[in-house]
This record gives C-alpha cells, sequence and structure tokens, in this order.
C-alpha cells in the first residue's frame, strides 16, 4: 500500500520529509509518478488536478493537507469509495484564534489608522473603542470558530456564534440555523466568518447580510474569499453602513495587483497567514489514519459528503 502527495503550487518537500522522518520505510511517492497505481491507497492533497483520482483506482482516502476541504469538494470526479478527512491541529486552532484577537483589538484601537497617519506624519488621536463596547459575531463555531469566539469570550467580549446546529459553548452564545441568521447578525458589530466554503456559504458576506449588521460594524473574513461578495464589501463601506474589513482569504491568490481591496483606506489585506498547518505537527495525525486505511478501520476526521464539510 502506498501514500501519494498531490498538489498544484505548493511545495510538497516538507510533507514528503516530515513524513519520512516519522515513517522512513513508508512508500510515498510525488504526484506526477509512474509507478504502479493499484497501490495508492491513501492521497494526501492540496488544491489537485480535478479528476486526478480516477487515476488510482483503489483509493481509499483523500485527506487534506489543511482544516478545509472546500479545494476537494469542488472536483465532480471525487471516487465514491473513498473516504474524504481532514486535519486538525492545536496549534492551527490556537494559530486562528490568535490571528483574530489581534484583529479585533487593531480594529479597536484603529492601528491601522494611525499606520497611515504616520505615514502622513499626522498627530491626530481618535476616539477608541473598548471591550465592553462590541458584541462580537462568529459564524461558524466549529474546530477553530469555537476556539475564536471562547478565546474572545475570555477577553470579555460578548461573543455569540452561528452554527447549523444548536450547541453548548461556555461564554457564547449560540444562533442556530437560517431562521436565526437575522437575529444574530443584529447583534454582531464585529462579524468574523469561520465558515466551511460549501454550496450554502458561498456568496453569504453579502449586501444582505452587511445591511442585517448594525451601523459601523467591522467583518474579518478569514474564512474563504468565495464566501466574500467583493462589490458588495466595497460598496457597504464607502456608503458608509459598515467600518471596515480585515480580510485575509480572497477569490483569486495571491490578490490581483489591480485590485481595489490593495488601496481601500477601510480594508486591510493579509496574505492568508491567519493559520498555517505546519507538516511536522500534523503528519502523526495523517500516518493514523494511513494505519487506519490499512486496518479497515474508522477513520479521523472525515468530512460528510452531503453537508460539504
Ligand atoms: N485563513 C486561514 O489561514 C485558514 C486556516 C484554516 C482554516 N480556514 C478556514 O476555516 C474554515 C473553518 O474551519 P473549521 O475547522 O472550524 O471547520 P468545522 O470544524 O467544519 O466547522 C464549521 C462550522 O461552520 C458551521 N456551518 C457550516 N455550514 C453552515 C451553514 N450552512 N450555516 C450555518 N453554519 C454552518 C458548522 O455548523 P455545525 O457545527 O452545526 O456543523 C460549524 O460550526 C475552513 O473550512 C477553512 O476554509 C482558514
Amino acid at each position: 500500500m502506498a501514500m501519494i502527495l498531490i498538489s498544484q503550487g505548493r511545495d510538497m518537500t516538507p510533507w514528503a520529509e516530515a513524513l519520512k522522518e516519522k515513517r522512513p520505510e513508508l512508500d510515498l511517492r510525488v504526484y506526477p509518478d509512474d509507478s504502479n497505481k493499484e497501490e495508492v491507497a491513501f492521497a494526501l492533497v492540496w488544491n489537485h488536478p480535478l479528476g486526478v483520482f480516477k487515476e488510482f483506482p483503489n483509493l481509499k482516502c483523500i485527506s487534506s493537507m489543511g482544516a478545509g476541504v472546500d479545494h476537494i469538494m469542488k472536483d465532480p470526479e471525487l471516487p465514491a469509495n473513498a473516504a474524504i478527512t481532514r486535519v486538525t491541529d492545536e496549534n492551527l486552532t490556537r494559530d486562528m484564534a490568535d490571528f483574530c484577537v489581534a484583529l479585533v483589538m487593531n480594529h479597536l484601537r484603529g492601528l491601522a489608522f494611525y499606520k497611515m497617519q504616520e505615514a502622513a506624519h499626522d498627530w491626530q488621536p481618535r476616539h477608541y473603542l473598548n471591550i465592553s463596547d462590541v458584541t462580537i459575531g462568529v459564524m461558524g463555531v466549529g474546530v477553530l470558530g469555537a476556539h475564536v469566539a471562547s478565546q474572545l469570550s475570555n477577553l470579555g467580549f460578548k461573543v455569540n456564534g452561528w452554527a447549523r446546529s444548536k450547541k453548548m459553548i461556555e461564554g457564547v452564545e449560540i444562533f442556530s440555523g437560517d431562521t436565526m441568521l437575522g437575529d444574530f447578525l443584529a447583534t454582531s458589530d464585529i462579524l468574523i466568518c469561520l465558515l466551511p466554503l460549501t454550496k450554502e456559504t458561498t456568496d453569504i458576506l453579502n449586501r444582505d447580510t452587511f445591511q442585517k449588521l448594525p451601523k459601523n460594524a467591522f467583518v474579518i473574513n478569514v474564512a474563504r474569499g468565495a464566501h466574500l461578495v467583493d462589490a458588495d464589501l466595497i460598496e457597504m463601506i464607502d456608503t458608509g453602513h459598515l467600518s471596515g474589513a480585515s480580510l485575509d482569504v480572497f477569490r483569486q491568490e495571491p490578490l490581483p495587483e489591480e485590485h481595489p481591496f490593495w488601496s481601500h483606506p477601510k480594508i486591510n489585506v493579509t496574505p492568508h497567514i491567519a493559520s498555517v498547518t505546519e507538516p511536522k505537527a500534523v503528519v502523526s495525525l495523517i500516518l493514523e489514519n494511513y494505519d487506519r486505511v490499512r486496518n479497515n478501520e474508522h477513520l479521523l476526521n472525515v468530512v460528510s459528503p452531503q453537508k460539504g464539510y
């Protein structure tokens, strides 16, 4: 049985090294590879060429290299008999919470504006917001969102979360399902998107959604670029309903040179760095699933093909 690494545009060397260091005897291949494809039962992937899996007739598991699986689910030719899994990792979860806290505090204290004023040698103290002034709404309270919500709550913020299903997170009020989305949005002075990208959540950050937020709300998207309708965000900031946004993810990455987000004074851009999977931190989990495939056991972190996440 063999494992194959498949990616377009991502350097596979750190992945291959980390896997080989943990398990030197692993039959590991990197796509494209001409060895016997029938031996491949496990594919570890990021942005694979669509349709590639039909080359491997005995594939049992397709694992994402990260927390997101939208890059896998968009393939119309996924093999029916292969499970889809993803990685979760406490470093990834911690890094996402740290980053969201940094963005929220940056917004409260207006640090991005001071950076612009500094460039113009302009000394203009501004009114700032306190933790007690704002309610934060976290859209998607799964592995990452739940931890982000808890950490913000621990800092003293009032935090609400929105998910498909009801759940308990200490210090966080949960709104569930489409029927409660309006109530959730109406209280979110800062909206953080941590939804997976699915048919239901594509374009969810749109004009309609923004209009339901309180005036001067601030939007943080650290999930996927296709959650956001770019033109609607710009319109809602420029007409004064939203106070600004911090964006880490984009429909096209790298963000094209001519994109208006780059130069918008109220939009902060970061290059998809909120939380980056470190191969060394997750190869044990990947090898655990590889062993489970070999032993025909129940896999960890399985994605639901119906739900798409
Ligand atoms: N920027 C970065 O560096 C970076 C890094 C890692 C991940 N990400 C992104 O973060 C996303 C979230 O990761 P995760 O591990 O937290 O995912 P997860 O554990 O699968 O959690 C997803 C959450 O979204 C909710 N949800 C899904 N569809 C929904 C819908 N239609 N309506 C309402 N709620 C819905 C789920 O509700 P239920 O709980 O009811 O199922 C769950 O709470 C990933 O998919 C990835 O795209 C970004």
